[in-house]
């Protein structure tokens, strides 16, 4: 039977879906995918493997997981007419932007409404795990008035991703930081992004236009934007000096510092304290960055401040520190959380699928009843 609920903004605690993908404790700065510690998948697993585990409920054997990068590796090659819809794209517009179209675009291309078939589902998902990197180091490229290059067999799928954007192979140490990022970002429970590929995924769609409406939602600064503004804002200070007056300033008026406070999260993110790990190994071997310094002043002033708030750095704070080290431009950290994000929500797209009822929530009216249809002559 139905109980009366309360409007909750933001629909802050209240449940959306049962799942069995991911788990957060905020309290105690937990997160598990599938059971399994983020701290345990970060050390042993890969972000393909985490990706099959997230999508799929539980690891892969040895050939299983053969199986699955080899059917990644062969369809990482971008369509001709995608690519020849993203020349027409303005190399000025937001990387996010053309990263939503171009998952939208994909659509085209396949048949919709196979979604009780296993093999539909297994490649949809393939296909958007292995094209969305490669669209988004076609833009890049695109971009800078360059064709995009091809795909390296050789390369397993974070070494390629960085080589396909910066034409470079990357330092194996690096590819490896990268692939513990993405396995970091894969999932986290009902996010924004998530919540509205649930949305979709509920109206039987197709499955690119559930990543495409996900795409749409991680770009707000709120969301996966944040790790773009965290560079921004570190840069705006510009010395460990500044971090006070800066923070004070923020303070005063009430704006948001980016990178810290979480809906769920009391404490430091778990994610954070593995990014701030794996940034501190690439600053070890490839120099430090300036910016760093800034960054762990500005943790210990806002702990100071608002710790008591329960506002710590959230997993956006540390993320674009490393990125920028492994040479990602800042417009592209957020299409780097989407490349990642897919995994989590092609596993909620499955879930969603196998107890499917439409989403319909409902509202509480607070406009007016029965006024008359006033006459634009009449109108002042
Ligand atoms: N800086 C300063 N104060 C903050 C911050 C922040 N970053 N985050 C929360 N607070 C304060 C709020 O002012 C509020 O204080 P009050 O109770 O005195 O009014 C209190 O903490 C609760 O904040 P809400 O905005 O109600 O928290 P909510 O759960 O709605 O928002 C959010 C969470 C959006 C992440 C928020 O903390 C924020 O805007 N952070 C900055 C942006 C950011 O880093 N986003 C990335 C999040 S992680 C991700 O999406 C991948």
């Amino acid at each position: 039977m139905m109980t009366a609920c309360e409007y909750r903004p933001g629909l802050d605690g209240v449940p959306a879906t049962q799942s069995s993908i991911s788990f957060v404790d905020g309290q105690n700065g937990i997160l598990e995918y599938r059971g399994i510690h983020i701290e345990e998948l970060a050390k042993h697993s890969t972000f393909l493997e985490t990706s099959y585990l997230l999508i799929w409920g539980v690891l892969p054997t040895r050939e299983e997981l053969a199986d699955f990068k080899h059917e990644v590796q062969t369809h990482r090659r971008l369509k001709y007419r995608i690519r020849d819809m993203m020349k027409c794209f303005p190399e000025s517009g937001h990387p996010m932007d053309a990263l939503q179209a171009c998952a939208a675009a994909l659509g085209l291309f396949y048949s919709r409404r196979a979604l009780e078939d296993p093999a539909y589902i297994r490649a949809a998902v393939v296909r958007l795990l292995a094209k969305i990197p490669t669209m988004v180091a076609a833009f890049q490229l695109m971009r800078k008035g360059n064709d995009p290059i091809q795909p390296r067999d050789d390369l397993d799928y974070a070494a390629n991703f960085l080589y396909m954007l910066t034409e470079q192979e990357p330092d194996p140490l690096a590819a490896q930081i990268f692939d513990v990022c993405l396995t970091l970002h894969a999932e986290h429970t009902i996010n924004a992004s998530t919540f509205s590929a649930m949305v979709t995924a509920s109206t039987l769609t197709d499955p690119y236009a559930v990543v495409a409406s996900a795409v749409g939602t991680l770009a707000g600064p709120l969301h996966g934007g944040a790790n773009e503004e965290v560079i921004l804002m570190l840069e705006e200070i510009g010395s460990v000096e500044n971090v006070q007056p800066y923070l004070e300033t923020c303070l005063e008026r009430k704006s948001k510092i980016m990178g810290f406070g979480h809906r769920v999260y009391k404490v430091k993110d778990p994610r954070a304290i593995i990014l701030q790990n794996l940034a501190e190994q690439l600053f070890e071997k490839f120099g430090r960055d300036h910016y760093y310094d800034i960054a762990i002043a500005m943790e210990k002033a806002v702990e100071e401040k608002l710790g008591h708030k329960g506002i710590y750095p959230n997993v956006d704070f540390y993320s674009g520190l490393v990125y920028r080290k492994l040479g990602i431009p800042t417009d592209l950290f957020t299409p780097v959380f989407a490349i990642a994000r897919v995994a989590g929500w092609l596993a909620h797209w499955k879930e969603q699928l196998e107890a499917n009822r439409i989403f319909r929530p409902t509202q509480i009216y607070t406009g007016d009843h029965n006024k008359p249809y006033i006459p634009i002559d009449e109108r002042n």
